[in-house]
């Protein structure tokens, strides 16, 4: 609880700890839950076979050795092989001791990972490209439920005893198929500009929107939470090149307008916030 008997906003590490670690690898998510981040966020996208892997986009050129070739051109075993690199020039020289070493992790060993901890750790999947890769002949959707169903974490959890999963994709089908399959939590990811932030009505999701740092409009939050939506955003981080304004005042600010839950880039100063929230 914050000082004044309010909640306290969700610290959701964005990547895992990619201010010191090669965003979206297990070292990442290691160091963000070792950080006390309450939740981790990530982004699925899918190989070949069909194995869920963890990837912010598709092609691997941006955060691997693999420059020029796409996720589901190659096979798990072909994955295996590339190691994550670092995307930020800027983030080069802290995260030099892993940057080049590390595989591609599937959601599977993140699962895993997270069942390891001693104490909850809420996951938030952010289903990535679902009709690309629909195109390419391959089901993200089933194979992240099925990734989930293995675990026993394909149900609302139980959260008296455990921190659970929420399902959540820029693209609204995709939240509209996952509604009628599975109870999990559902989250529609907006632009502030967009169209479907306007739209709270209808929301493709079950529980909230996860909107870009840049809101700034009160009533937008007001009427989500009206609507019964939890609101989250995007993401604060304390390295943003040519970023005008610093991380402290960006949560500030979101606090301010009274979110739900913070995705961050370096969970320990974020949540360092919370003296002063
Ligand atoms: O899930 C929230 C946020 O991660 C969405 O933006 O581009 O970082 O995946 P992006
Ligand atoms: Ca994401």
């Amino acid at each position: 609880m914050n000082r004044d008997g309010s909640r306290l906003p969700r610290v959701i590490g964005h990547r895992g700890a990619p201010g010191y670690r090669p965003e979206n690898t297990l070292a990442s998510f290691s160091l963000a839950i070792a950080l006390g981040a309450d939740a981790l966020e990530t982004d699925v996208v899918m190989t070949a076979d069909g194995v869920p892997v963890l990837r912010h986009e598709r092609d691997l050129g941006l955060t691997t050795d693999g420059e020029g070739l796409l996720v589901e051109e190659l096979t798990l075993a072909e994955l295996k092989q590339l190691r994550c690199r670092e995307r930020w020039p800027e983030r080069r020289a802290r995260s030099a001791r892993w940057d080049g070493h590390l595989e591609v992790a599937t959601l599977d060993e993140l699962l895993l990972l997270v069942a390891e901890q001693p104490r909850p750790v809420e996951l938030h999947l952010e289903l990535k490209d679902p009709d690309e890769l629909a195109a390419a002949g391959l089901a993200l959707e089933d194979a992240v439920l099925a990734s989930l169903r293995d675990h026993g974490l394909d149900r609302r959890a139980d959260t008296r005893a455990r921190a659970g999963v929420v399902l959540s994709s820029f693209t609204p089908g995709c939240l509209h198929r996952l509604r009628d399959r599975t109870d999990l939590p559902l989250v529609q990811l907006v632009d502030v500009d967009d169209p479907v932030c306007l739209d709270l009505d209808q929301p493709a999701g079950g529980i909230g929107i996860a909107v870009s740092r840049a809101l700034s409009d009160p009533e937008l939050v007001a009427r989500a939470h009206r609507a019964g939506l939890g609101v989250t955003a995007w993401t604060v981080r304390d390295d943003d090149p040519g970023g005008a304004e610093r991380a402290d005042a960006q949560v500030r600010r979101l606090l301010d307008l009274g979110i739900d839950g913070l995705f961050t880039d370096h969970p320990d100063t974020t949540l360092l916030g919370r003296e002063v929230w």
